[in-house]
């Protein structure tokens, strides 16, 4: 039932978000491109701009070398005939964006500790750093809660520990509960952090947190105490604000936390931008789908909703945080909101264990392998502009 909740309230409201783009023909760049192309100083270069292009050498990965694929997203497994989409890799406008080494990843996390903090598309990621990284090492699994939303790996070998930390919103929030039924509203704090997270923080080096997809429905917001007005509401005698408002407050309280945090390391803290929903036909409780097996071009996709609106406010916190940047912090945006809005082909749609939610599609989370596996790509290049210069940076072959 656990699993049937989460997809519920993941996907719940995702109405919004339907791109109603027109499909046109496929982008037409191919690996030529690559060569022509001057590498500029990696600094000046913005990764999230940028275009998918032909790459023939397909995903690292498969179901059958990497054993902790989750069923929801094993989606081969569970029928998906098409494999082109994972023919194509993110190429920034204005650089390359190197493929995935878990060797290179490695020496740069070596004795370190990472914690994903956010909810099940957080958990996404994880699931497909594991499978990149079990190429050269498969990880101990260390620790696990028993609702499965905390766990710990450690790779023995290169010294290095994963966590998963689940949280609805980063601050507190409780559900009301109406005549005895969970009401899908939740009462946010807006200046309480969720101490699951928080409490952990002393052990990271890294800290990659997101946080967006339970923010979009009813809320019922508080500060110091005070209800101060509702999100998706209009209710008589509360006020009214936006989600980007309630997001902002979550965002900058996190940030400055971190920032002041005493008890922390020289912590290296990436904001990761929300990953969009793709369900076309109908909202994912009305029979909406996302069965395309190509990329979007850039003319298709929309960069005036709320998710664009969303990525750009935490940019700008993250330029806000850099400047404080207390007791050697350093915060850096894992951008991927751009190159995700154009892959409407990487979801599961019907091909995942829908068992507790039978017939509904998954065009939430991402299929694996697939193009979440170049968030990995993107952490590996931030990961090296922000390592400390003290890490030995030995590239193996
Ligand atoms: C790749 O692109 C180049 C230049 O645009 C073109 O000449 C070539 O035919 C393309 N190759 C393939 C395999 O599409
Ligand atoms: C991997 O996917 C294939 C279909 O491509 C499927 O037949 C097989 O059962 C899957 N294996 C595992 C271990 O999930
Ligand atoms: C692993 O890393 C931790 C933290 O940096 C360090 O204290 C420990 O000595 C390392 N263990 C080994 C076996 O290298
Ligand atoms: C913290 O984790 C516990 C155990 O999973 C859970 O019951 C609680 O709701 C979590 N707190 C928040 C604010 O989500
Ligand atoms: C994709 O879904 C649409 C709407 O449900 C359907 O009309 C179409 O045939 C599907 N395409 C494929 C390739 O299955």
């Amino acid at each position: 039932m656990k699993c049937f909740y989460y997809l519920l309230g993941l996907t719940f409201l995702f109405s919004f978000l339907i791109l109603y783009s027109p499909w046109t023909s496929e982008p037409t760049n191919n690996l030529t491109f690559r060569q022509s192309f001057p590498l500029p100083k990696e600094d000046f270069c913005d990764l999230s701009s940028g275009h998918w292009v032909r790459d023939l050498r397909g995903s690292q990965y498969t179901n059958e070398s990497c054993s902790s694929i989750p069923e929801t997203k094993n989606c081969f497994k569970y029928g998906r005939k098409d494999t082109d989409f994972l023919k194509w890799r993110w190429k920034p406008d204005n650089c390359e964006l190197p493929r995935f080494d878990p060797r290179i990843f490695f020496d740069i996390v070596k004795g370190k500790t990472m914690a994903f903090i956010g909810d099940s598309v957080a958990r996404n990621h994880v699931e497909s750093l594991l499978c990149l990284l079990s190429l050269v090492e498969v990880p101990l699994s260390t620790y696990r809660d028993d609702d499965d939303r905390f766990r710990t790996w450690h790779f023995p070998e290169n010294n290095f520990t994963v966590m998963v930390l689940w949280t609805r919103f980063l601050v507190m929030g409780e559900e009301r509960i109406i005549n005895g039924k969970n009401s899908d509203s939740f009462d946010l704090h807006l200046d309480k952090l969720d101490k699951n997270w928080t409490s952990k923080l002393p052990e990271m080096d890294y800290a990659i947190i997101s946080d967006v997809h339970w923010f979009y429905r009813r809320h019922f917001l508080h500060d110091n105490e005070n209800m101060i007005g509702c999100i998706y509401c209009s209710e008589p005698n509360i006020k009214s604000y936006t989600v980007e408002f309630a997001l902002e407050r979550v965002i900058r309280l996190v940030l400055n936390y971190i920032n002041e945090c005493k008890e922390c390391k020289s912590l290296v803290t990436l904001l990761r931008t929300g990953s969009p929903a793709h369900f076309e036909n109908g909202a994912w409780n009305t029979g909406g789908n996302c069965n395309r097996t190509s990329p979007f071009q850039e003319s298709e996709i929309s960069l005036e909703g709320i998710e664009w609106r969303l990525r750009n406010m935490q940019v700008d916190e993250i330029k806000r945080a850099s400047k404080v940047k207390k007791k050697g912090k350093r915060f850096a945006i894992l951008d991927v909101t751009k190159a995700m809005l154009m892959r409407p082909d990487g979801h599961p749609d019907s091909h995942w264990d829908d068992k507790w939610m039978k017939g509904y599609k998954d065009c939430v989370h991402w299929c694996m392998p697939g193009p979440i596996d170049a968030w990995n790509d993107f952490l590996m290049a931030v990961l090296k502009r922000y390592a400390p210069i003290s890490i030995p940076r030995k590239i193996s072959e």
